[in-house]
């Protein structure tokens, strides 16, 4: 195994009775990454995430996850990753604060380290809540709160604002950039391309349980800029979107010596629009 990595995933598929849910999967995590499995609902997220913690079995090749099999964690690896997916685990009954201090005393973490993570996810103030009286956002910063307590190197995250208002999300982006900055590996399954330009160093676009791209959300939006166009603004608020054709550039050439271009852009693909290039589907289906 290359050096420094905590999770390789090695030609991995997986096959459900006759379908095929994962074909020939192969990647790696290293420290500090946020890696990101994108695609739309069935694409085969949830699965790899299952295999990679043990949850599920392969059908072939291999998943090690800090340096173990997968197939053969046991709880030295549990006390290492968290995870955060739809069966939540929170205890309704049970106030936030309550709920973090159990998991803490089976991690053998101090009640300092549980305030720690309270402010950090902006709990703080809601400790006696009972964890069922929860808003959608809060329940989910508590789910996250939980899956950080011990530290661990790596953090799943299963669509972690998948239902979630806008501005909870974008404070849940918030914490993740901070735990990424804290060294911790962020292995993260979205549809959502807006959160996976904003999160992920690199990005696998998953289609029909195939890696079909690989890189940073930068490199593969400007891989498929083949059609180069450009956004113009003219006085007279005169909006125009021009190809990059010689006879566009000297118009656009003409209007600048005129002074009469207010705004220019050049319109790169977004995530979707090369996830749709390359699948011929699109994400939020
Ligand atoms: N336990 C299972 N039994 C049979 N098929 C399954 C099972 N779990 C998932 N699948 C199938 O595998 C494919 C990938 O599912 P999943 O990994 O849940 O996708 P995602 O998380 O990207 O939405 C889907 O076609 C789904 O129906
Ligand atoms: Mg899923």
């Amino acid at each position: 195994m290359e050096q420094n990595v905590l999770l390789q995933l090695s030609h991995i598929s997986k096959r459900f009775k006759t379908d095929l849910a994962l074909v020939d999967i192969s990647m790696s995590l290293h420290p500090g990454e946020v890696l990101g499995f994108l695609g739309p609902s069935g694409a085969g997220k949830t699965t790899t995430i299952k295999i990679i913690t043990g949850q599920l079995r392969q059908t072939s090749g291999e998943a090690r996850i800090l340096g173990t099999d997968s197939t053969n964690i046991d709880a030295s690896i549990y006390e290492k990753i968290g995870v955060v997916s739809d069966n939540s685990g929170i205890y309704e009954k049970m106030t936030v604060w309550q709920n973090l201090v159990m998991f803490a005393q089976i991690w053998g973490v101090s009640n300092a380290r549980v305030e720690e993570v309270l402010r950090q996810v902006g709990l703080a103030k809601h400790r006696k809540k009972q964890a069922g009286k929860l808003s959608k956002g809060q329940t989910q910063r508590l789910v996250l709160a939980r899956a950080v307590l011990h530290k661990p190197k790596i953090l799943f995250l299963d669509e972690p604002t998948s239902g979630l208002d806008p501005a909870t999300a974008v404070e849940i982006h918030k914490m993740l950039l901070d735990l990424k900055a804290e060294g911790m590996a962020i292995f993260l399954t979205t549809h959502n391309m807006e959160e996976a330009t904003k999160l992920c160093d690199n990005v696998a676009l998953l289609h029909k349980g195939e890696i079909v791209e690989f890189g940073s959300p930068q490199e593969l939006c400007l891989k498929y800029n083949t059609n180069k166009r450009y956004q113009v603004l003219l006085d007279g608020n005169e909006e125009l979107v021009l190809e990059q054709n010689p006879e566009n550039i000297d118009k656009i050439a003409g209007w600048m010596r005129k002074n009469q271009v207010q705004r220019i852009h050049s319109c790169e693909p977004t995530l979707e629009s090369v996830f749709l290039q390359v699948t011929g589907k699109a994400l939020s289906a």
